[in-house]
Formats: C-alpha cells, structure tokens, sequence
C-alpha cells in the first residue's frame, strides 16, 4: 500500500479538481474484480477493477472534464464535431493555447439521422460525409482545464467532402484529387506539426472496388475509386489544407507514429489492421517531409525490413509495372515479398528514451488469440533507420494480465506505456471477455518493480472504446476520445448507452484527464 497518493495528497488533489466532471474511487478496495491483488502484491492501489457501469470510471488521483461531442458548433460558417472521435494530436501554440487535432472515423446512423433506416439521398449522404474525417480544434486553458474556444476561427473541419489533392501531383484512377478523407482512425504528428490522419476501413463507405456493396452505402449516391481511400493524408493544422500521401502506401492504415532516424529523415510505423496483416515501416529521403521515400514491410521471423519497392524486387517487378501500383496495392504486395503475417497490429507508439517500437496487436480470432499482445521492436542499434531489428513480446493480454484486445498506445514523459481497449461491442461482457467487463483505459510501467505490468486507469461507458490518448506538452492532461457509447442501441428511445448526458441520447465526446495519477513523480511516492 505504499505506492498510491498519500491521503494528503489526495485530498490536495480533490480539493483542486472541483471544476471537473466526476472523480473515480474505485480503486479505494485495491482489489480487483478479477482477484488480482492476491497475485500481484506489489499492484499499486490507483489501479482499478473493471467496470460495466455506463460512465466513465477513473483510478483514483485522476479526474475529467468534457472538451467536445458530436454535433457541438465550432466556428460561423456553421461546422459542427463530428462522430466518433479517435486519434487526437496536440499542437502547442504556447504554454496556454493550442490547436487539437481529433479524427472522426465513421458515421453513426442512429443519432445522426434519429434511427431511420441507413441514407441512400444524396443528401443523406452528404450528411453522413460531415461526419467523418476529423476536427481542429482551438484550444485556451483557463484555471488548468482546457476547453474549446467557441467560434474561433482556427476551429475548422476536415470531411468526407473536402478535395484533397494527392502527394507529388500523382494521378490515382484517373484523377489528381480525391473526394474527401473517411474511416480516420489513429495517426501521428511530424516534426514539423502536420498530422498525419490514417484511412483504416476505407471499403465500408463506397466498397472495394470489386463489387462488394459497402457497410454505408455511399456508392449508390456518388461512385469514388476505392484507390482513391485507404492513404496516410497529411494536414496543416494552422491552414486545414491537405494532402494524400502516395510513398506511404494503400491498406488499412490505422496509425503513423512519426519518428526520425539518427541521421535525421522521418520515419512513421504503420499498422494494416486485420487479421493476418503486416507492420510497415517508412523512411522519408527527408528530414522535413513524407512525400518521397521507401516503404518497408516487417518480416518479424528474420527481424527484417524487408522494401517494397519495384526496382528492387523481382517479384514486384514481375507483377506490377510501376511503383506507383505497388503502393496502391501495398498490402498484398507486402505479403508478395515475405512481410509476415500478424495479428492485427493496431497503435504503435515508440519509446522516448530507448527508441523501442511498441506495437499493439489486438487479436487474431482465425488464430484463436482473443486477447492480444504488446509487440516489442528494438531497431539495431536503436537507429529507427536501421534495416534489422530483434523482436519480443512486452505483454500479453488475458485474465492473468487484466486486459485484453490492445489498440491505440502512447507514452508519457516518465515513459511509461499507456494503452486504450477494444473488446468489440457485440463482445463484451461475454466469454471469453466476461470478466473484463467494458473497454478501458490501461497503464503499463516500463521501469521499477511494476515494470511489464497492467493497471487499469479508466473504464469507458457501455459498448464504447476509448481511443487516441493523447498528452498535453506539459504532459498534465490526458486527451481521450470516448468513442461510440451505445453503439448496439436499435432505438435512441431505448438506447443501451446515454452517455455523456444522462437524460439525453448517447454522443461520442473528447475528454481531458487530470491528477497526480499522471504524474509518475506522485503515482509511485
Ligand atoms: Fe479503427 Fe483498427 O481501429
Ligand atoms: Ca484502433
Ligand atoms: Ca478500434
């Protein structure tokens, strides 16, 4: 019990949070749900038990405020927050102010079209294309909250029907610009404070390209080459403006951790998120931009980068006739090439102080893996440029560990992981996931005697995920996106989730997290 808040502490901290929405205590037992206590003696007693509660439910030494949800007006021209909200970058403009980047991955028929049946109106659609792509939001914060400054005019949007030019003037089926950014998932920011906004699921809005009819059905209101989705797209913050980043390459990009090679190029790791996809690796010709370089696939088996690019490879050669078609097809190309198989790798964040990779792997159910891992990569000589690297596994989920079904991960400045949960809503609460109870929010100790270990932080509302943690400079707050509350409810007069408003219909929102709970100097005395 000596490795929590004092009660003085906490008490300090209590009486400095009252603007914040709620405080958790359930880490008050220092006894999990699961019967952890008993097996891990020396489990701090922040950490928490799983919750099914429909809210969110923090350790203790941390408390939230509500930043913004779907539908809240940004600016005068009439732009509105879209639907849920996932990756989130944060730009420092000064110590007080800042600009927020928040991704919108998809559309929510039910609360944005009040349970009618899915849109086939071109407007309809149009709708639905507001919904997604993401938010810039400007930021002040007044007495240590930060909060959305209302009608600003650097509050802009990003859709599913803003032109975006792609990268290099590059002409993709036939034309140099697509319509619109979709299924934003996870991303990164660059040295030079662009985001970097990743397309993950881009065959649910207007198909595959093969005939297949999409989840959401844009294709019966506009035809859009499905090459045209699926692409890193890369946004000034300041400006709006974007591009589509073709040296990148075409799958189911859920991020881009963005890093840079000892000799100073940029470098971003990315996942293709299903289930017997690769690790990607890029690595820029430059120190300041994405747009030309080579694309890697990870052969985890030889510990190797293994290039996609055709005037290296035989193989590729053989079947595609220029890079540009290796790129679109990246993904089949990686597999072409001997790049290996994993089991959903998802978020990816890299170590401030040893250059480790950490890659979350979600599960692989064809294979039987319903809990996930942590995938460790150590690049040789920690050189994010090198072309061979060791691999191990950092932690795997299940009940021995507390979690399962890692997504989205970031470090803190005292390097610590933490990482969010994504047991998929028609999952939950069942087996093998039972005793897991909703998604949370996880921290991961690299250092000291808890190193390697789980702890729970946060335990989001029903049937939502929490995605995108994000840091504030200072490293004071936590942003969060809470994503999808209810997203099995058939009816919003019956919803399953009503959160974030307890009288009202359930709304994906961005969150801001505070407390010495963050703070490794106070989480640990
Ligand atoms: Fe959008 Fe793979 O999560
Ligand atoms: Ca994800
Ligand atoms: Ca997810």
């Amino acid at each position: 019990m000596d490795n929590y808040l004092s009660r003085r502490q906490f008490l300090d901290f209590m009486g400095r949070t009252s603007a914040a929405v709620s405080i958790g205590l359930t880490g008050l037992a220092g006894k999990t749900a699961l019967g952890f206590a008993s097996r891990r003696p020396s489990a701090p007693s922040f950490a928490m038990s799983p919750s099914a509660d429909d809210k969110v439910v923090l350790a203790r030494g941390l408390s939230y405020s509500l930043l913004a949800k779907l539908g809240d007006p940004l600016n005068s021209k009439g732009d509105t927050f879209g639907n849920d909200n996932d990756f989130i970058a944060f730009v420092a403009q000064s110590g007080n102010e800042a600009l927020l980047w928040v991704n919108h991955e998809t559309p929510n028929h039910l609360t944005l079209f009040n349970g009618q049946a899915r849109p086939r109106s071109r407007s309809e659609v149009l709708n639905e294309m507001k919904a997604v792509g993401g938010s810039i939001l400007h930021l002040k914060r007044n007495g240590g909250i930060w909060e959305l400054v209302k009608n600003s005019p650097r509050n802009r949007r990003v859709t599913g029907a803003t032109e975006i030019a792609f990268s290099g003037k590059t002409r993709v089926a036939g034309s140099f610009k697509a319509h619109g950014t979709l299924a934003n998932c996870s991303g990164g920011v660059t040295p030079w404070n662009t985001i970097l906004s990743c397309e993950e699921n881009f065959e649910d809005y207007y198909g595959d390209g093969k005939g297949s009819k999409s989840r959401y059905g844009w294709e019966t209101a506009f035809e859009r080459p499905a090459e045209h989705y699926g692409w890193v797209v890369e946004i000034n913050p300041l400006t709006g403006e974007a591009r589509k980043l073709i040296a990148g390459g075409r799958f189911s990009h859920e991020g881009a951790t963005v890093t840079q090679a000892k000799d100073g190029r940029a470098v971003f790791y990315s996942g293709d998120d299903a289930e017997d996809q690769c690790l990607f690796k890029f690595i820029s010709d430059r120190k300041d931009s994405l747009e030309t370089g080579t694309l890697y696939v990870a052969d985890t088996l030889k510990g190797r980068w293994i290039p996609l690019a055709v005037d290296q490879n035989p193989e590729l050669k053989k079947k595609y006739k220029e890079q540009l078609q290796v790129c679109i097809h990246a993904r089949e190309a990686a597999h072409l090439v001997g790049g290996t198989a994993l089991d959903r790798p998802e978020g990816i964040a890299v170590d401030p102080k040893t250059g480790a990779v950490i890659i979350a792997l979600t599960n692989n159910r064809s294979r039987d893996n319903h809990y996930g891992s942590l995938l460790r990569i150590d690049e040789l000589g920690g050189d994010a440029g090198a072309l061979s690297f060791k691999s191990s596994t950092l932690v795997t989920g299940g009940e021995s560990t507390g979690f399962a079904c890692p997504d989205n991960v970031v470090f803190d400045r005292n390097g610590d992981l933490w990482f969010t949960s994504d047991i998929s809503g028609s999952a939950l609460g069942a087996p093998p996931y039972s005793a897991f109870k909703n998604n949370g929010l996880f921290l991961v100790p690299l250092s000291g005697p808890m190193a390697g270990k789980a702890f729970q932080m946060a335990s989001a509302p029903k049937e939502a995920e929490f995605t995108g943690p994000c840091f504030s400079a200072d490293g004071k707050t936590l942003f969060l996106s809470v994503q999808h509350p209810g997203e099995r409810s058939q009816s919003l007069k019956n919803p399953t989730s009503r959160w974030p408003d307890p009288a009202g219909i359930p709304r994906s929102a961005v969150i801001a997290l505070s407390g010495p709970a963050l703070d490794a100097s106070l989480r640990y005395t």
